[in-house]
């Protein structure tokens, strides 16, 4: 049985991440654990910036938006001088096993760690929902409810104005957060690199939906398109519909987690304390079918995640 183990946050923040922490640490120290709290991710591992938590520790954080622990995206850590430097550490500090909350990017670590003899279990942890081995990721609701809230406010000036709103969301690589906010705010159009989308095409129905009646325009672009501006102006000269562009950014990975990332967090953080207190490493936790279910990093970080067409569709479907 595991008797030490560490925590770290990694990779761009997410609503959520202190939930997590919080369930980890909690969890451990009733297992009779010892637990570290590793700061800014694997350079808190690289640079020996560690501290022993205890219950109080984590109080108070479970409504927090941000990570109590820091985050960063360390380069240093992807090379053998970077992951040797972090075994040291952990075998100073008696760490057997470290919890990894954070994205794709900071699971090839916890692989790397895992092979050098720690074994880590990785938590899904960012906003953009695009982790192919879980159905959810922490911090994705409330990413999704931060930006359909701003959306709903665009709306209300939009309407005013008679206006198209042009909104570009987060997401990485991914239309998750794009086609369900879309969805959610009403918006005509949800642009994303999974479906093919014709200029000339949205403007006509912009110019039909107007001669019907319709005032305001929501269209959502998924930051992985990457000309939101352009796209604006475009969407302007093809309609003369006056259009805004607004980029909502880095907004929506703050604020307090709702409650699925709270209760989320708190589940998979638990799971993942019981997997190490077993010796099992090398595995991400995840969600299936509204189960908490662990993979083996390698097989998690190959699978891939289906787009919802269906959805997009509907939203189109169901714009006006
Ligand atoms: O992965 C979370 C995320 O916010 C993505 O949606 C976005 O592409 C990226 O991180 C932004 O990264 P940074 O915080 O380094 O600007």
């Amino acid at each position: 049985m595991m008797k030490t183990i560490g925590v770290l946050t990694s990779g761009g923040d997410a609503p959520g991440m202190n939930a997590a922490v919080r369930a980890v640490v909690r969890t451990a120290l009733k297992k009779g654990m010892t637990v570290y709290g590793i700061k800014r991710g694997y350079c808190g591992l690289i640079e020996d910036d560690i501290e022993e938590m205890n219950a109080m520790s984590v109080a108070g954080i479970i409504n927090e938006g941000g990570t109590m622990l820091y985050t960063a995206r360390s380069a240093e850590f992807r090379t053998e001088e970077g992951v040797l430097k972090a075994v040291e550490t952990c075998k100073k500090y008696g760490i057997e096993g470290v919890v990894v909350i954070g994205g794709d990017g900071s699971f090839r670590g916890a692989a790397d760690l895992s092979a050098h003899g720690i074994p880590c279990v990785g938590l899904p942890g960012t906003i953009d929902n695009d982790i192919a081995c879980t159905e959810y990721t922490i911090g994705y609701d409330t990413a999704m409810n931060t930006a359909m809230e701003l959306m709903d406010k665009l709306s209300d000036t939009s309407q005013s104005h008679y206006r198209c709103s042009v909104v570009e969301v987060m997401g990485r690589g991914a239309g998750f957060i794009a086609v369900n906010t879309g969805v959610a705010s009403g918006a005509l159009e949800v642009i994303t690199k999974e479906i093919p989308y014709d200029m000339d095409a949205i403007a006509k129905k912009m110019l039909e939906y107007k001669a019907k009646g319709k005032q305001n325009f929501i269209i959502v672009v998924a930051e992985s398109i990457g000309h939101t501006e352009e796209f604006a102006k475009l969407i302007q000269e093809k309609t003369g519909i006056e259009t805004r562009a607004t980029i909502l950014g880095h907004v929506q990975r703050g604020g307090s987690p709702t409650v699925r990332d709270r209760v989320v967090a708190t589940e998979m953080g638990y799971y993942a304390v019981e997997l190490l207190e077993q010796g099992i490493g090398n595995r991400v936790v995840g969600m299936q079918a509204n189960k908490i279910v662990d993979f083996d990093i390698q097989e998690a970080l190959s699978m891939t995640k289906p787009y919802d067409e269906r959805l997009h569709h509907i939203a189109e479907d169901v714009a006006f």
